[in-house]
């Protein structure tokens, strides 16, 4: 069983509100998680190597929580400093370092290919060979409401 989840749509529907299920789960069991947008993730991590000290547990957090949930992957504004600090938290997380297994979800509108497209290969391979990837069907439910 693969540790990881990428959760990809095809039509709009309850990525997100999975996420907040799996998390609370988690948080009633007693373990760390944390929830980022991947726009505000990266803005705060740029912050943080910008000289932003107040942004430093943050960043550590990012690296050592039990679950990371990066929401809405493919809405920020990518540049190459972005692409690093992307791989710089992916990566790690996937090293299980200190022994600690850490997990993330990655939650997106984008297609493996446009993860290739818009990517860099280093992330597209590291999600494409690491993650589970969960699909997505159905009615946006918020059509319904
Ligand atoms: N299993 C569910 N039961 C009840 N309501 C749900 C369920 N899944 C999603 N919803 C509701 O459907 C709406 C859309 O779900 P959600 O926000 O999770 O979609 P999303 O895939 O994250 O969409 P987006 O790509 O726009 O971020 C929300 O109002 C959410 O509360
Ligand atoms: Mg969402």
């Amino acid at each position: 069983m693969k540790k990881i989840f990428y959760l990809q749509e095809i039509l709009d529907f309850g990525k997100t509100f999975l996420s907040n299920c799996i998390a609370k789960e988690l948080l009633n069991k007693n373990k760390t998680v944390l929830y980022q947008t991947a726009p505000n993730m990266l803005d705060n991590i740029i912050s943080y190597r910008f000289g932003d000290n107040n942004l430093k547990d943050f960043y550590n957090n990012l690296l050592d929580v039990d679950l990371l949930i990066i929401d809405d992957l493919g809405t920020e504004s990518m540049n190459s400093l972005k692409y690093t600090e992307l791989f710089n938290v992916l990566n790690p997380r996937l090293l299980n370092q200190n022994n600690k297994v850490t997990k993330t979800i990655i939650s997106t509108n984008l297609s493996l290919k446009n993860i290739l497209d818009t990517y860099d290969e280093r992330i597209f391979s590291r999600i494409a060979g690491n993650y589970n990837i969960c699909r997505f069907f159905g009615e946006d439910i918020r059509l319904k409401k």
